[in-house]
């Protein structure tokens, strides 16, 4: 394997601010403190897998202004191959608006703009790009059939499709069987399948209705609980490190990004879930989603330390990713 990853995905300018309670409808609440940082779900799983060792290609769209601009320098500065980003001349760079409360749990509304002007031709268009991964790594923030367009060429080519359907939205039995690994969380899992899950038993009965349509691998993820690893053979849940977390936003991205670069170096799925479900506990200990996306070696310590019994430290000096 040449640890190559394809994502086509989104990419949004985040907004944050965080409060002590997400306001209700029809209230004001003082705000605390404000940033800015760059997002969007393909964004921030490109930029986990790129600095989890991948060789990343981001196929996206921004606008043809100065967030789009900087975007695409961002993507540069980690490494990942933008060659294949569109500019859109109609709308603006996507935009994200995050409240983050005392918790660190957060509320997100998305305005796509360029995001949702990526279209089928244009990843038919990649088509010799999407051929040569190992991995095409699809989440559902941009038209549902470009992400299905890009998942029946990796089909098509005998490239691995990790699906991360956020946010969820349905979607036809063919496009499912174009899906080798699944990556829903539990409320997704639960507009997807209709099953809630709160057990292995509900994973179970959960994970064989996305099997029936043709996927192998269901990895369904419980935030701070943990994550069920479910296939033909077994459930395995795999509880989540315990830390003190500042802010959730972009956990799954982080997990989606890492497990995805893990699984380009040919990992076992077991030993890519280990490392996401560490990469994704590192996250929430920072502020932003792909600005708190740990390098490979951070997982490793932090992997390395937790086997030694000792606690973690936060150990990221430089705020990486502020717009
Ligand atoms: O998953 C977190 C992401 O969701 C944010 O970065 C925001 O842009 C939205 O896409």
């Amino acid at each position: 394997m040449n640890h190559n990853i394809v994502v086509v995905g989104s990419t949004n300018i985040d907004l944050f601010m965080k409060v002590h309670d997400i306001p209700k409808p029809g209230e004001t609440v003082i705000g605390k403190e404000f940033y800015k940082y760059f997002g969007g779900k393909g964004a921030n799983q490109a930029i986990a897998a790129a600095r989890f060792k991948g060789n990343v290609t981001f196929i996206g769209s921004l606008g043809n202004d100065s967030d789009g601009l900087s975007a695409i320098k961002n993507f540069r500065k980690e490494g990942i191959d933008t060659k294949n980003i569109k500019k859109s001349l109609n709308k603006p760079t996507g935009l994200a608006l995050i409240f983050v409360d005392k918790k660190g749990e957060n509320s997100i509304a998305v305005s796509s703009g360029a995001n949702a002007l990526l279209t089928v031709d244009d990843v038919i268009a990649c088509t010799d790009i999407i051929k040569k991964s190992d991995i095409l790594l699809l989440q559902l923030e941009i038209p549902v059939e470009t992400v299905k367009a890009a998942a029946k060429i990796a089909y098509e080519n005998n490239v691995k499709v990790i699906l991360n359907p956020a946010p969820a939205c349905p979607l036809d039995d063919e496009f499912y069987s174009y899906v080798s690994i699944i990556t829903p969380n539990i409320h997704e899992t639960e507009s997807l399948t209709g099953v809630k899950v709160c057990s292995d038993k509900d994973a179970l009965i959960a994970s064989n209705v996305f099997m029936e349509k043709g996927i192998e691998t269901v990895i369904i993820t419980d935030g701070a609980k943990g994550v069920y690893k479910c296939d033909k053979m077994e459930v395995k849940f795999y509880p989540a490190h315990q830390v003190s977390a500042v802010d959730t936003t972009g956990a799954g991205d982080i997990f989606n990004g890492v497990f995805a670069s893990a699984m380009a170096y040919g990992m076992k799925i077991e030993k890519a879930v280990d490392y996401a479900t560490a990469a994704a506990a590192i996250s929430v200990t920072y502020e932003g989603a792909q600005n708190s996306a740990p390098t490979k070696s951070e997982v490793e310590n932090f992997l390395l330390n937790k086997n030694l019994n000792k606690s973690f430290i936060n150990i990221k000096g430089e705020e990486n990713g502020k717009v």
